[in-house]
């Protein structure tokens, strides 16, 4: 029997400091070992948002406890680790730096390669670590720092059909927390306040509804949501506001995924059709049972990652790791930290002042 590749992924872009190890099973299915993620809410909770300095400092005081828990909980030995995994880019350079030099002084240790992974691309792939996806599906990947509908033709190439042209969709659901008085990171928060509110409340703005393609804007309704807040008096008019938000978030990319099927249909030629919805965002229960709504009405077979694998993860970028291990597609040990790394590195730049859509 040949051994199976055993990768060790590593993930510090923001502020979750995660290690996991990655190997296949015999028919090529990637296996998870084990998956340690800590998060760094309790340091960043009084500040409302994160301190790339607080976040670098808390991943070098825990990344080497964290390393050695995923190999001790997935039963492996440190010398039979084949390759090391870590998150490149895209994210705060001061945090990628911390698992991008820890992931290479054990690849040196071990005199085994290194791989530098792109963090989009581990969020891409990973329904592919519950279920069997076949190339190419349309991706709907919204988390805290992107939001982009891609069009995922093979591993390692990516065509971007959208993106946002200003603030990500997490990052929509974190402001809106803010104002209404929730602590960061207040996004999963909203569904759960929209539920004691009316959703009809409030008409807020669906800016680029009727254009620009499955681009998205967020930055429109976080103003007319800012502008509300400040007058809301009661908690009934705060549920409201948050039930308010979580249904034009729904219309929004209810309409857009629609928009995106269509250009995703005229660009593959497909057998089935698949959407796959990944992110931090692909969290929200709401959002994800309007899609898979959306997806029987229009035959389209919906996956997603299952809950724990949506936010940040190092199953993700092992696994991202595995694929480019079998590759040989390896890194030197003097790449650096991309603080932009897009998927589609073709696709042009949309955020600033005067865009034409
Ligand atoms: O993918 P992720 O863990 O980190 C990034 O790479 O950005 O995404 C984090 C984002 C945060 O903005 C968080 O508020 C949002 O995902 N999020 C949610 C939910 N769970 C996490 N947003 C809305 N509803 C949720 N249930
Ligand atoms: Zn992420």
């Amino acid at each position: 029997m040949i051994k199976k590749p055993i990768i060790i992924g590593i993930e510090t872009s923001c502020d979750e400091t995660a290690a996991s190890i990655i190997t296949e099973d015999e028919q090529g299915t990637p296996l998870v070992l084990s998956n340690i993620i800590s998060s760094q809410i309790n340091v960043h909770k009084e500040f409302g948002g994160v301190v790339p300095e607080l976040a670098a400092r808390s991943h070098l005081e825990k990344i080497d406890l964290i390393v050695k828990k995923a190999i001790d909980d997935s039963g492996i030995k440190f010398s039979e680790i084949d390759a090391v995994a870590s998150t490149a880019g895209p994210g705060l350079i001061v945090c990628l730096s911390v698992g991008l030099s820890f992931g290479k002084a054990i690849a040196l240790s071990l005199d085994k390669p290194f791989i530098a992974v792109n963090h989009l691309e581990g969020h891409a792939l990973s329904p592919r670590l519950n279920s069997n996806l076949e190339y190419p599906y349309l991706l709907l990947l919204i988390s805290g720092g992107h939001s982009q509908f891609l069009n995922v033709k093979k591993f390692g190439k990516y065509e971007r059909l959208g993106t946002t042209i200003d603030d990500a969709l997490g990052e929509a659901f974190d402001k809106t927390a803010k104002v209404l008085g929730i602590d960061f990171p207040g996004g999963p928060q909203i569904e759960i306040l929209s539920k004691k509110g009316n959703p009809d409340k409030y008409d807020l703005p669906k800016p680029i509804f009727h254009r620009g393609g499955c681009n998205l804007s967020f930055a429109g309704l976080k103003t007319a949501v800012l502008k509300i807040a400040k007058e809301i008096k009661t908690d009934q008019e705060k549920f409201d506001l948050a039930a308010s938000f979580q249904k034009t978030i729904e219309m929004i990319l209810r309409k857009k995924t629609l928009e995106a099927f269509v250009q995703f249909e005229k660009k593959n030629q497909l057998k089935e059709k698949v959407f796959v919805i990944a992110g931090g965002v692909a969290a929200n229960k709401k959002i994800r049972s309007m899609l898979v709504d959306l997806c029987k009405e229009q035959n389209y077979k919906s996956i997603f990652p299952p809950i724990n694998l949506c936010g940040d993860n190092a199953a993700m970028i092992g696994m991202v790791g595995l694929e480019k291990f079998k590759l040989k597609q390896f890194n030197e040990l003097d790449c650096s930290a991309k603080p932009r790394w897009a998927l589609d590195e073709k696709a042009t730049f949309l955020k600033g002042a005067g865009i034409k859509l």
